[in-house]
């Protein structure tokens, strides 16, 4: 390798290393939606998204396994021959169960985000208008890389802080370009499991002309009527202009979609590149997705329990939030070193709970990120909570 990158390389990660910053990847053998085995050794998996249990449910495998058996890619991108029927029906299942007039599959959640934002910064640019993104600060990385990408403006507003919210969308509202005003945030927050202020957001809506981009990335499945999200949960439906769904966490797969109207979904066909330029997702996944809707809608008592659990950590923990039963419970314990040692701790009780460091969290907030599936027993859970108590 070139010795100029190689020598830049070895200073940095040695850098991450003393900070204990350094990532890196072990081999994770699922046995089952619950428990996985790492070096031979059998563990109770509580860092995946995968809120339902989906990976594992035989009607979601079933699926997957009978479309594998015609076609295991795509062959090419979905403007050219990599739009099958099974594409067509995994979005019209997604619409449907979204409320949306339309959904558009890519390969990954992050995609849908990046192709999300690029449409929206590229309709407007082509139309000859600015256009300004409002970003909560504690959204997933994929929208920030999504918008910085765009080179547009954009500012960032104090995680849920509707105050300063308003006032950087009246100060938009003001300048002479009067840009088109994009406000992205999550339904559920990925790090910290607490939710955007949906309530107060559709005042605004009511008072300021603006774009909702929701990211309902872990809302999906867990709440609303047949995991429809969180806005759904609500009674706020029609709020988000685009809802972007990722496949990826409550439906045990992979992959991520954009809903919305039809027109913006043409508009993701013409402007968005993170769709345009890459290869249609494999038939199989598509064949699966209406599988895992059915689940949700058939088995409520999923989404029920998984939320009861969450409840039941969280009153434990005395770690609360709005709502008070997202699976996603961060343990924040404040220096790297801690959170990462309380990860040991957990993994010699036989717990796989994952320690989040910056970048992904802001500095000083290193934690434990505990997710829960409806898989898991009431007895694990009990384990669970005693050990977290302990750390
Ligand atoms: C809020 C949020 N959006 C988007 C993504 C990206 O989804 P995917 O993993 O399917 O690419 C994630 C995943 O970590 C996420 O937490």
């Amino acid at each position: 390798m070139n010795e100029e990158l190689s020598r830049l390389l070895h200073e940095d990660l040695e850098q991450r290393q003393a900070n204990h910053l350094f990532r890196q990847r072990e081999v994770v053998e699922p046995i089952d939606s619950t428990h996985v085995l790492i070096d031979g050794k059998q563990y109770v998996n509580f860092s995946s998204n995968d809120y339902l249990g989906l990976t594992h449910h035989s009607k979601v495998l079933d699926a997957i396994a009978r479309s594998a058996q015609s076609s295991a890619g795509s062959g090419a991108a979905g403007l050219i021959t990599g739009y099958t029927s099974l594409h067509r029906d995994a979005e019209d299942a997604i619409a449907r169960w979204k409320g949306t007039e339309a959904a558009i599959l890519l390969p990954s959640g992050y995609q849908a985000n990046l192709g999300a934002v690029q449409t929206l910064a590229s309709v407007a640019q082509a139309r000859g208008r600015e256009v300004r993104f409002l970003i909560d600060r504690l959204v997933h990385a994929s929208l920030i890389d999504a918008v910085r990408a765009t080179g547009a403006e954009f500012r960032v507003f104090p995680h849920n802080g509707m105050t300063k919210l308003q006032r950087v969308l009246a100060q938009g509202r003001a300048t002479q370009a009067s840009p088109l005003q994009v406000v992205i945030t999550e339904s559920i927050f990925s790090m910290d499991g607490d939710a955007a202020d949906v309530a107060a957001i559709a005042e605004l809506k009511g008072q300021y002309d603006f774009v909702l981009l929701l990211d309902e990335a872990h809302g999906s499945g867990v709440y609303g009527n047949d995991g429809a999200g969180y806005a759904n949960e609500l009674g706020f439906d029609s709020l988000a202009d685009i809802s972007i769904v990722t496949l990826s966490k409550a439906m045990g797969l992979a992959g991520g979609a954009i809903c919305g109207s039809k027109l913006f979904i043409d508009g993701v066909l013409n402007h968005g590149r993170a769709y345009i330029y890459s290869t249609g997702i494999a038939p199989a996944i598509c064949a699966a997705i209406p599988a895992a809707i059915e689940v949700m809608r058939e088995e409520r008592e999923r989404q029920a329990r998984v939320r009861s659990l969450a409840r039941r950590v969280r009153d434990a923990l005395s770690i609360s939030s709005t709502p008070n039963d997202s699976p996603i419970i961060p343990v924040v314990l404040g220096e790297v070193a801690r959170a990462i040692e309380a990860s040991v701790r957990m993994r010699e009780l036989g717990m796989l709970v994952i320690a989040v460091r910056p970048p992904t969290v802001p500095r000083g907030s290193s934690r434990l990120r505990v997710t829960l599936s409806c898989d898991h027993l009431d007895d694990e859970v009990s384990k669970l909570i005693d050990a977290l108590k302990r750390a």
